[in-house]
């Protein structure tokens, strides 16, 4: 047990983002366990609502290297993953979920129906609907409804649903940086690209997606001389009540 807090909490403090790499060969094995371990932070609802491209191909490297502004962590990774915010996989996923329960002797008629209905409520909630009308609605029935009761506000309109997906999908993104430094690579996650250019590259559609940020890894340049890290003091970060 010591031996897994100390490797999780030396990940954490060690990781940087690492602005040159020299060129390494990441195995089919060390790629699946950091996009596995990306998979498995927490998300809301459990929708996962995100997409991870990885991008080793030299070719597609390049391209993809440009379309972050050239910047060198970029142009110099052995990969590169773009994160993107997925909206369009809610209801495909709560049905995959929903086979995977039914596959599973664990989980009753009783739970699994149960299930269902949840994911049918949740669809509607997170439906912006055509030109966000429904968002319109949805808005003022849970602004009216929170003038006498407790209750969140679920994502109205469409930016609000990639704002609800981009929490999740950083969340995988911070597992995956964690997950390549415990495997001794290093990262540096980036938003400096061409969202539009780079979606097109991707085949990517505005309905539907938003990349969040783009992911360099690789293992460190010899010559690279990292800068000191610096944090504000816990108390300009944390209020304790
Ligand atoms: C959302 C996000 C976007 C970032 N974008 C870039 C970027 O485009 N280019 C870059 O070189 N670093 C980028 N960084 C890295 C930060 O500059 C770096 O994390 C920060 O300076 C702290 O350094 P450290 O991670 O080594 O502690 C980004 C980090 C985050 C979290």
């Amino acid at each position: 047990m010591k031996k897994l807090r100390d490797v999780v909490l030396a990940s954490i403090f060690q990781r940087r983002a690492v602005k040159v790499f020299e060129p390494v060969e990441i195995s089919e094995e060390i790629l699946q366990q950091i996009l596995n371990a990306a998979c498995h932070a927490p998300s809301s609802f459990n929708m996962q609502p995100y997409r991870f491209y990885w991008v080793a191909n030299a070719k597609r490297k390049s391209a993809v290297a440009k379309l972050c502004l050239g910047q060198t962590p970029a142009e110099t990774a052995s990969a590169l993953v773009v994160a993107v915010a997925d909206i369009g996989s809610l209801a495909a996923t709560s049905r995959s979920q929903l086979e995977w329960m039914r596959s599973r002797s664990e989980f009753s008629e009783a739970k699994i129906r149960d299930y269902e209905r949840t994911a049918k409520l949740g669809r509607i909630l997170f439906m912006p609907g055509p030109f966000g009308i429904f968002g319109v609605v949805k808005w003022a029935v849970f602004r009216l409804l929170n003038l006498w009761k407790t209750v969140g506000m679920p994502p109205v309109f469409r930016q609000d649903l990639f704002k609800w997906a981009t929490k999740s999908t950083s969340l995988a993104c911070e597992n995956l940086m964690i997950a390549a430094e415990a495997l001794g690579l290093d990262t540096c996650p980036m938003e400096g690209f061409d969202g539009r250019r780079l979606s097109r590259f991707l085949e990517l559609s505005a309905r539907y997606h938003e990349i969040v940020m783009v992911i360099a890894i690789g293992k460190r340049s010899h010559a690279y001389v990292e800068p000191p890290q610096w944090r504000r003091p816990l108390n300009a970060t944390v209020t304790i009540l």
